[in-house]
């Protein structure tokens, strides 16, 4: 198949993480015989200091005219030390996900075994785990209303719902369900705020098309503190633009580290791949990031955009083998690792290129993965 991949590095360690995600695409189109077609654009600090603005027409308009993008991430310490910089990396990826329609975004939490001691949590309450979010992502406090009154001293985000935004959002995570567990637990505030009250509303009507889907409600505190609980007991989670950053970032932590963790999002046209990770400027530059993230959000890329179920299990059966011979980045390496097992980012994407197409890997074990991704809607 001949595809065209937008590569959009961004800023940090979203260039040295994606340089190993594409080598994967690279490897993957020459085992499965496959033409790859990249464009680099450019987003975030990089693109205000060449263009000045975080997301320029022309990087847009590459996107729009591919079949998939493979992102970094965005950011700069510049603006996190100074909140009245009025033109700010972040601004490019709010802009991206809704000129793109970006509204559903995938975080799967897949723990790969060999990780079990990574994470803080106790093995024993993590084992198992396997949680799909389906995080909103073009609507709520991220984009309402906002602004101060003219005394500068009273600020305000609107946190904002419509019924149609909701619906979307819930068919795919129930239809997601239907390959599961058939769990789906929503996420909202409804004990306090209105439009978490129709959220509820509206996940409820929608679940009426589902009647073999079990739906729980949480509010959004309680699902904080039953995730790291048990989070065994999570299957398919939808909820909001703003309680799903904030849950996914703690959800990572039950996959050892967020230097694993892959998401999709996904809408209308075009899908964008990205580890969930940031810019990490106190990393960038050293050669240490885990590229993991990256290749595994390319292993959604080829699944999700382009259906290449075989070719996404062998990126995946890669990555799964490569820990199994016991290479780390230092982000995953634990007390038991040797020294000489620890690669820095490059070597780390070498060897699962290298792994790729190997055969000694258990596919049972993959099976998790793998179903994340072919769970992930049309
Ligand atoms: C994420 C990030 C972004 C978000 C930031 C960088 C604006 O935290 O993708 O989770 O809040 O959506
Ligand atoms: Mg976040």
């Amino acid at each position: 198949m001949k595809k065209k991949i937008v590569i959009l590095p961004g800023d940090g360690i979203g260039k040295e993480v994606t340089a190993e995600g594409k080598r994967v695409l690279d490897k993957i189109a020459s085992v499965f015989n496959h033409q790859f077609e990249y464009e680099e654009a450019t987003i975030g600090h990089e693109a205000i200091e060449k263009t000045g603005t975080a997301l320029p027409d022309e990087s847009l308009n590459k996107m729009r005219a591919c079949d998939a993008i493979l992102f970094g991430a965005v950011g700069h310490p510049k603006y996190d030390n100074d909140p009245t910089l009025k033109v700010r990396p972040e601004q490019g990826l709010l802009k991206m996900r809704k000129e793109l329609g970006l509204y559903a975004n995938l975080r799967p939490i897949k723990l790969f075994d060999e990780l079990l001691e990574a994470s803080s949590i106790k093995a024993e309450v993590l084992k198992g785990s396997d949680i799909l979010f389906f995080r909103e992502l073009t609507g709520d406090v991220y984009f309402g209303e906002k602004g101060r009154k003219d005394d500068g001293n009273t600020a305000f985000d609107l946190m904002i719902y419509q019924r149609y935004e909701v619906e979307r959002i819930a068919h795919k995570a129930f239809q997601a369900a239907r390959t599961r567990r058939k769990k789906v637990m929503s996420v909202d505030k409804a004990n306090v705020l209105e439009s978490s009250r129709l959220w509820r509303e509206t996940v409820n009507q929608v679940s009426k098309q589902y009647p073999d889907i079990q739906l729980e409600h949480q509010f959004v505190d309680s699902a904080a503190m039953k995730l790291i609980q048990n989070p065994r007991s999570f299957d398919v989670v939808v909820t909001g633009n703003l309680f799903g950053d904030i849950l996914t970032d703690e959800a990572s932590q039950i996959a050892g580290s967020m230097g694993m963790l892959a998401s999709a999002s996904v809408g209308d046209k075009v899908g964008l791949y990205e580890p969930i990770h940031g810019s990490a400027h106190d990393i960038t530059g050293k050669g240490i990031a885990n590229p993991l993230a990256s290749i595994l959000s390319a292993a959604l890329l080829l699944d999700i955009s382009f259906g290449m179920k075989k070719e996404s299990e062998a990126v995946i059966a890669a990555v799964e083998l490569t820990l199994k011979q016991g290479w780390r980045t230092a982000d995953i390496a634990d007390a038991r690792t040797s020294k000489d097992k620890i690669l820095n980012t490059q070597a780390m994407g070498m060897r699962v290129v290298d792994n790729i197409g190997a055969k000694a890997v258990d596919m049972t074990a993959l099976n998790t993965a793998s179903q994340v991704a072919s769970t992930i809607v049309q």
